[in-house]
């Protein structure tokens, strides 16, 4: 698709001309700012939207009060939703104050026609709206917007498109997410995003090298592969290539230490790729395997195509190959149908494999998908107290898998300034915990080794040695 590629950079130039205008007669730059409500290939596209804001002239701005404000959205879960009425409210409220702010909107949320309704209705100071399959066209439709009043709405229903080489912004300079794939072809029965994220496809090997090459030039050392499911990448593919090789090939280009991927489906996860982690030490020893439940009955309802014992042995194959590995999971509770028997299942496989985390989740119901039709959904107060039990054992079991390696010296990449307290800087081992050492700026995008002097539950403070 190059033509695209460069229609749209023709449009990152007239938007650039506007911006020009519009900065003339406001005597100061013209500033965006782009909120991110979901998952990292989310984050990853709003590094794609403020690419091009900054390519066309537009300067980035902290606050949300900004001349262009973007929601990237998600509705994975009921909350999530929520959260972007809310913002909009308090977005009026500054837009009464600008009357050249622009408020768009886009994400997944987008791609629910009854969100469309609603903003159509009550959100009509809304500026754009636009969706997860057109965010390629995002340079012309910010043009579109810059010479149009009132609300324009652009949703396309599933495209296969993908557009390469379009301007990214990264908020790390030394680390960055790469999309390996989009969509997703599962459809776990409680889980929206087949619907508004459209069928799984893969970027081909040779872009995927390409963009890690750039990037490691460019300063990057760590990259997190993206997808819903990676273990699955390269399907539909000309190229006859598996997600491990891919990893192999991802670590082999110059400049780049370390590699991480999210997310895995434990159905799919591979020997081959258990090798190629064991092999190879720029992969992180971190893996996140989404468990959902510990019930077989409710497993086979959620359509997760993997038993308890399936996951029992997956997680002790992995621990006996990759020896440190962190696992970390993601569960649901309150699945329609759940009793108490099927919930002690989940609590017997976090017993058995005590997580370094887990994401603890409550059951939301996503409409339009098979499980929110389900008859027996789980009373609220059962579902509260199944999930404070939960919490209290994952929680339990993440502080001593974490209190084990405290006095270990491992390598560090420094990330941040600590927000709390600016002598410290916080660093990520290779399994993904926090580290905060005394430092300064000098340490960020440094990989060093640091001794694990105390652990304080989910992170540690460190020295380095
Ligand atoms: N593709 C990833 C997960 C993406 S969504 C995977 O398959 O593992 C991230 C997490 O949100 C899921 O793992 C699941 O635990 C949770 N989730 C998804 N839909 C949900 C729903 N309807 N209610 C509650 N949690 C949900
Ligand atoms: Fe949703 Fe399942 Fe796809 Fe993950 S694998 S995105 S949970 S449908
Ligand atoms: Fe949310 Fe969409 Fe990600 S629904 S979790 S932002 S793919």
């Amino acid at each position: 698709m190059k033509g695209e590629t460069i229609l749209q950079n023709e449009y990152i130039n007239k938007c650039k001309e506007e911006r020009e205008k519009l900065e003339k007669k406001l005597s100061r730059p013209v500033t965006f700012h782009v909120t991110t409500f979901g998952c990292q290939m989310n984050a990853r596209d709003s590094e794609k939207l403020s690419g091009i804001l900054e390519a066309a002239g537009y300067v980035k701005k902290e606050e949300e009060d900004a001349d262009v404000v973007i929601l990237n959205t998600c509705t994975v879960r009921e909350n999530a939703n929520q959260k972007v009425y809310g913002r909009l409210g308090y977005l009026k409220t500054k837009k009464e104050k600008n009357p050249e702010m622009k408020i768009m909107l886009c994400g997944c949320m987008m791609q629910e026609p009854s969100v469309i309704e609603k903003i159509m209705e009550s959100y009509r100071f809304v500026d754009l709206v636009f969706g997860t399959f057109n965010l390629y066209r995002f340079a012309e439709l910010l043009y579109k917007s810059q010479t149009h009043k009132g609300l324009l709405i652009e949703i396309e229903k599933e495209d296969q498109t993908i557009v390469e080489d379009l301007p990214t912004d990264r908020k790390y300079k030394f680390k960055s997410g790469v999309n390996i794939m989009f969509g997703c072809n599962n459809f776990c029965s409680y889980c929206i995003v087949p619907y508004v994220r459209g069928r799984e496809k893969s970027r081909t090997s040779e872009d995927i090298i390409d963009e890690v090459k750039k990037l490691a030039e460019d300063g990057v050392m760590e990259v997190m592969l993206l997808g819903q499911n990676v273990n699955s990448y390269g399907k539909g593919l000309d190229e006859d290539i598996s997600f491990a090789e891919l990893l192999r090939k991802v670590c082999d280009v110059p400049g780049i230490e370390r590699v991480r991927f999210m997310t895995s489906h434990p159905k799919d996860l591979s020997d081959e790729l258990i090798d190629v982690m064991a092999e190879n030490e720029k992969i992180c020893r971190h893996l996140h395997l989404p468990l959902q439940s510990g019930s077989d009955e409710i497993l086979k309802r959620m359509n997760r195509h993997y038993t308890k014992e399936d996951y029992l042995k997956l997680v002790e194959k992995i621990r006996a190959k990759v020896p440190g590995i962190a696992i970390t999971t993601d569960i649901i509770v309150g699945f329609p149908g759940e009793t108490e028997e099927d919930f002690l299942e989940t609590m017997d496989v976090c017993e058995k494999v005590r997580f370094d985390s887990a994401f603890t989740f409550i059951y939301s119901k996503r409409t339009g998908t098979p499980a929110a039709s389900y008859e027996d959904q789980v009373p609220e107060d059962v579902i509260k107290d199944r999930f404070d039990r939960l919490l209290a054992l994952v929680q339990r079991c993440g502080r001593e898998r974490a209190e084990e390696w405290t006095n270990e010296t491992l390598p560090v990449l420094f990330e941040d300034i600590n927000r709390q307290d600016e002598n410290l800087v916080t660093g990520r081992l290779s399994n993904n915990s926090v580290v905060h050492v005394k430092g300064d700026e000098s340490l960020i995008g440094k990989i060093l080794p640091v001794r694990l002097t105390e652990c304080r539950g989910f992170y540690y403070m460190g020295e380095i040695a």
